[in-house]
This record gives structure tokens, sequence and C-alpha cells, in this order.
């Protein structure tokens, strides 16, 4: 816990992505392998700057990994088990999805589109604001492990656990996602809940393949044989695990990496 006094505190973001200039969160890593969050008003800053021009530049594969990081937590804060998921957060969330379900492949593959550039930077922003309130879930849970043990960027270790675990939570919660699901891929609108949820799912897989992104835990040199350790570790997330619609026991978390993998 973050607790002294502290100068004025300027934020500038230059990816679309962690949504960090506007939430009281800051991931480090403690040891060799393991990653776990700051969590206090005092990192809040006084001011965010959102620059879309300082966006320019980012690679392309850093610009998808961090923009479905975003997308992450927009679909984990409106999910969210949390007492803290709220009519606001749910709002931010799906205006936060809308902004970034459309700009986010013109800005991977036309890096200099302005307004696809400012969209994400926008769209991250909101979804910190409602994650910020509705925290985050098994997705991070598992993400944090393939981070912490790998060194695999954060983005892309959520993009490799994303679609296993909205899987997963739609076997028992359906509804949320299939509320997300026209925010982002607007010809899901008219079908059913469960039908709907599982073409989110879909949809997410498929957005990050055609940004480039690596699809499975195996194509960024993940051994199988880590499951285990990544299951175990996974476990330790407890500020998070709390917040799934779904229980994650270890053996769904193995189940989840073997699928991913
Ligand atoms: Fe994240």
């Amino acid at each position: 816990m973050a607790k002294a006094p502290r100068l004025p505190l300027v934020l500038i973001p230059t990816t679309a992505g962690t949504g960090s200039e506007v939430t009281p969160i800051s991931i480090i890593t403690t040891g060799a392998s393991e990653k776990m969050g700051v969590v206090s008003p005092v990192i809040l800053p006084n001011v965010a700057i959102l620059d879309p021009e300082l966006t320019l530049s980012v690679p392309p594969h850093v610009t998808a990994a961090t923009g479905i990081d975003a997308m992450v937590h927009a679909i984990e804060a409106y999910a969210s088990a949390s007492a803290n998921n709220n009519p606001i957060s749910r709002a931010l969330a799906e205006k936060a999805l809308r902004l970034m379900g459309k700009a986010l492949l013109i800005a991977v593959h036309e890096g200099d589109n302005l307004p696809a550039r400012s969209d994400m930077l926008l769209g991250s922003m909101l979804a910190g604001q409602a994650f910020a309130n509705s925290p985050v879930a098994a997705v991070h849970a598992l993400a944090y492990p393939i981070g912490g043990h790998f060194k695999i960027p954060h983005g892309l270790s959520n993009t490799l656990v994303l679609p296993h675990v909205l899987r997963f939570n739609s076997i028992t919660h359906p509804a949320p996602y299939a509320e997300l699901a026209p925010f982002v891929f607007p010809e899901t609108q008219a079908i059913g809940t469960q039908e709907a949820a599982a073409a989110f799912a879909e949809g997410m897989a498929d957005l990050s393949e055609r940004c480039g992104l690596e699809q499975r835990l195996r194509d960024v040199g993940i051994p199988q044989d880590a499951i285990d350790l990544l299951a175990k570790d996974a476990m330790n997330q407890t500020r998070l695990l709390i917040n799934n619609p779904r229980p994650v026991t270890e053996d769904d978390a193995r189940a989840i990496y073997q699928a991913a993998w």
C-alpha cells in the first residue's frame, strides 16, 4: 500500500493499453517471476494528458498487444463479479469497446491513422476508468504467470488466454459476454445469449489473429510441461480471481492453459 504524500503528478501515456494514467493500480514483478499489484489512490495523477500523436510510432505488434489488453480491461470490468461493478463502469466499458472494436485493426495496420490512434487512446483510458472501479479477473490472473515466468509482454499474455477464459466463463455466465458482443461485432445483435457469448469469444480470437498476434502458448516458446507451474501460480492471484464471474480452481486453470497451449 502506497501511503506517503507525493509531488504533483502528471501522467502522459505513450501506448493505448494499460489505462494506468487513470487507475490507482501499478503492476510490478516481485522476486524472479511473480507479478503483484500496488493499489492506492496516491498513484492516481492530478492530471492525465492524452495525445494520440505520441502513439503514432508504436509498432504494429505492440499496438495490437496493448490494444487487446485495453479491450480486456473493458471486458473484465463489464463482467466483473466485484461488488464494485456498477452502471457507470459498465457504461465506460461499453463506450471503450465500441471505440476500440472499430479502431484496433486500423491502428495496427495503418499506424499513422490519427483518428484510429485517438480512438484507441480514448478507449484505453475509458477502459482504465471502468476497471479502476470494477476490477479485472481471470484473464489477468492467468496472464500474469505467463509474463512473470516467460517474460511475455502483458498484452500478449492476455491475448493467449482470453478466448479460453471467455469460453470457460460463458458456460455458466454467458449474459455479460452476450451483451458485450454487439459492441464489437454488430452482426451478433440478434442472436441468442449462449450463441452471442460464444461468438464473442471466437470474434476476439479472430481479431487478435488478424492483428498478427501469436495465438497459442507454444507459439511463444512456452513448453507444455510448464502448465502445472502456471496453474499453481495463477491461484496466487486471489486479488483478481475473486472478481471472476465463474470460480476458477487449479484444475480449471490447468485446463484453460492446456486449451491455450
Ligand atoms: Fe491489463
